[in-house]
C-alpha cells in the first residue's frame, strides 16, 4: 500500500517562465518574449508591428497578421524577459529543491537557445552548456531530471521563415533538435518529454479560443505528432535506456446534469480534448472517432505511410499529463463560467474555485487518474499539478500559504487513494515549486511556488529567494514518500 519505494516527487517548472535571460547566451526571441501582463482572466497579449506600422497585437499562440513583425514597444511590461532568472540562480534553485527532498525534477529547454536559427543557423554551444550544467547540477543532488523538448517556445524565427508548424520542414526540425539533446545529455538525462501538452489547441478549439482555421490546425497538430514520434524512434536508436513520454493536459469534463446528452457531451469532450492525441502517441494510431472530429469540423487530413509507420513505431513509453482543475458541460441553458488551466466550463455547483476562477477539486484527480489507468495500460505521471494565489509576504518576512498545502495535500491523498486502488502511477511534480511567470496571465504576483521570489508584475523587485510555510511541508511529504499529509 501507499507510493511505490522509489517514487518520484519533484517539482515542474518551464524555460520560458522562469528563465529570464530572454536575450542572453545567444539564445533568440521567441513569441512569449512579446507578451504582456494579463490580469484574473488569464488575457495576455502578444504585441507586434503591422506591415501599416500601427500596434497590433493577438492572444498567446496566436498567429502574427500577415505582414506584420515582432517589436518590443517602450510603454509594455515584458514579464518573461526577467520572470524568476533561473537562468542565473540556478544553482542556489536547484539547492532548495534538494533541501525539499527532490527526487525528480521537470524543466524544459528552450529550442531557441539550443538552435537559435534553426538547422541553418547550427548549434548554439552556449545554451548546450546552459543546460548541461543545470542537468549536472541536479545529478550532484542525485536528482532526476525529467526534461520537455518543448514547450511552445520555438524560435520566432520558424514562423517567419516557415509560417510555424503547417510546414512539415518543422518535422525535420524538431527531429534534429530532439536528436542533439538525446546525444548531448544521454548521460545525465533518462526521461524525456516531447511536447508539452500537445492537445492544447484542440483545447482551445472546443473552449471557442480561435487560433487560425481548423485545417491548420489539425495540420500543425499532426505535424507534432509525427515529429514527436520521430523523437521517440530516434531517444531509443541513440540509447534503447533512454525512456521518452507524451504530455497531454489532463481535461476532466463532468456533465453538469443526468440528462444522457449532456453525459455524452462530456464523454465526448474527452474523446476530443484529450483521447484524440492519447490514442496517437500511446497506441500509434488515431482514434476511430477521428473521422467524426473532422468531419464536425470539416478538416481533411493527408496522413503518409510514413507518418503512419512513425505513429507506431514511435508510441509513447509512458503518459505524463497535468491536471489542475475539472469542468461541466451541458445542452442546456447553463450558469456561470468558470476557467482552468486550458479547458474551461460550465460552474460546478459542489466545488470552490480559486481567485482564477479554476475549480479545485481532488476527486476529480482520482478519477481522472483511473480513467487514464484503464484506457492507457501504461504507467503514468503526473507532471503538473498545483495552485495559482496571491501570496502576503508578513513584516519578518514569512509566508503562511496554507492554502496551497491545503490544495496539495488534498491531491496527493487523492493521488495515493487511486494508487491504492491499483493505479500505475510513477512519480508527482507539482507546478511550479518556485514563483514563475504565470502562462496564461503573464502575472508574477499569480504565485505557484514553495519558494517565493521577490519580483512583481510591473517588474519590481530584487529577485531574492524566500521559503514558504509550504517549503517545509512538501520537505516532510518528500522524507515520507507521502505519508506525512498533515
Ligand atoms: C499548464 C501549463 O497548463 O498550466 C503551465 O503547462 C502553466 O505552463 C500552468 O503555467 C498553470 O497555468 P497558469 O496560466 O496559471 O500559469
Amino acid at each position: 500500500m501507499g507510493f511505490q519505494k522509489d517514487f518520484l516527487w519533484g517539482g515542474s517548472i518551464s524555460a520560458a517562465q522562469v528563465e529570464g535571460a530572454w536575450n542572453e547566451g545567444g539564445k533568440s526571441p521567441v513569441q512569449i518574449d512579446y507578451a504582456a501582463v494579463g490580469g484574473t482572466k488569464g488575457n495576455r497579449k502578444v504585441y507586434f508591428r503591422n506591415a501599416d506600422g500601427s500596434r497590433g497585437e493577438c492572444s498567446l499562440m496566436g498567429r502574427l497578421a500577415p505582414g506584420a513583425k515582432y517589436e518590443l514597444f517602450d510603454d509594455i511590461h515584458y514579464p518573461n524577459h526577467i520572470a524568476s532568472n533561473f537562468y542565473h540562480h540556478y544553482k542556489e534553485d536547484i539547492a532548495l529543491f534538494a533541501e525539499m527532498g527532490f527526487t525528480t525534477f521537470n524543466t524544459s529547454i528552450s529550442w531557441a537557445r539550443i538552435f537559435p536559427y534553426g538547422m541553418k543557423g547550427g548549434v548554439n554551444k552556449e545554451g548546450v552548456e546552459f543546460y548541461r550544467n543545470v542537468f549536472k547540477e541536479c545529478r550532484k543532488y542525485n536528482i532526476d531530471p525529467v526534461i520537455t523538448l518543448y514547450k511552445y517556445d520555438e524560435p520566432v524565427y520558424f514562423e517567419e521563415t516557415y509560417g510555424g508548424w503547417t510546414n512539415r520542414a518543422m518535422i525535420d526540425e524538431f527531429a534534429e533538435f530532439a536528436r542533439i539533446c538525446f546525444n548531448e545529455y544521454k548521460d545525465l538525462v533518462n526521461k524525456w518529454l516531447t511536447f508539452n501538452e500537445i492537445n492544447i489547441q484542440i483545447v482551445y478549439r472546443a473552449v471557442g479560443v480561435e487560433h487560425g482555421d481548423s485545417q491548420v490546425q489539425y495540420e500543425e497538430l499532426h505535424n507534432q505528432i509525427v515529429a514527436a514520434a520521430r523523437s521517440v524512434k530516434l531517444a531509443h536508436k541513440i540509447d534503447p535506456k533512454l525512456k521518452v513520454g507524451c504530455m497531454i493536459a489532463g481535461v476532466c469534463v463532468y456533465p453538469l446534469t443526468p440528462d444522457p446528452n449532456d453525459v455524452y457531451l462530456a464523454y465526448k469532450k474527452f474523446q476530443n480534448t484529450f483521447c484524440y492525441c492519447g490514442d496517437a502517441m500511446i497506441r500509434g494510431e488515431y482514434p476511430g472517432f477521428a473521422v467524426r472530429m473532422w468531419k464536425d469540423d470539416g478538416v481533411a487530413l493527408s496522413i503518409s505511410e510514413e507518418d503512419r509507420r512513425d505513429m507506431l513505431e514511435g508510441k509513447a513509453d509512458f503518459l505524463a499529463f497535468s491536471y489542475y482543475n475539472s469542468n461541466c458541460v451541458t445542452t442546456h441553458e447553463s450558469g456561470e463560467h468558470v476557467g482552468g488551466n486550458l479547458m474551461r466550463g460550465v460552474g460546478n455547483p459542489y466545488l470552490k474555485v480559486s481567485d482564477w476562477g479554476w475549480t479545485i477539486d481532488p476527486i476529480g484527480f482520482k478519477y481522472f487518474l483511473h480513467l487514464l489507468n484503464d484506457r492507457y495500460d501504461k504507467p503514468l505521471f503526473n507532471v503538473e499539478n498545483g495552485l495559482g494565489a496571491y501570496d502576503v509576504v508578513e513584516a519578518d518576512g514569512s509566508i503562511h500559504d496554507n492554502y496551497r498545502i491545503s490544495y496539495l495535500r488534498e491531491h496527493i491523498k487523492a493521488m495515493q487513494a487511486a494508487v491504492n486502488e491499483g493505479v500505475d502511477l510513477f512519480g508527482y511534480t507539482m507546478w511550479g515549486p518556485i514563483d514563475l511567470v504565470s502562462a496564461s496571465s503573464g502575472q508574477m504576483d499569480k504565485r505557484y511556488g514553495f519558494i517565493y521570489v521577490d519580483m512583481n508584475d510591473k517588474g519590481e523587485g530584487d529577485l531574492h529567494r524566500a521559503k514558504k510555510d509550504s517549503f517545509y511541508w512538501y520537505k516532510k511529504v518528500t522524507a515520507t514518500n507521502g505519508e506525512y499529509l498533515d
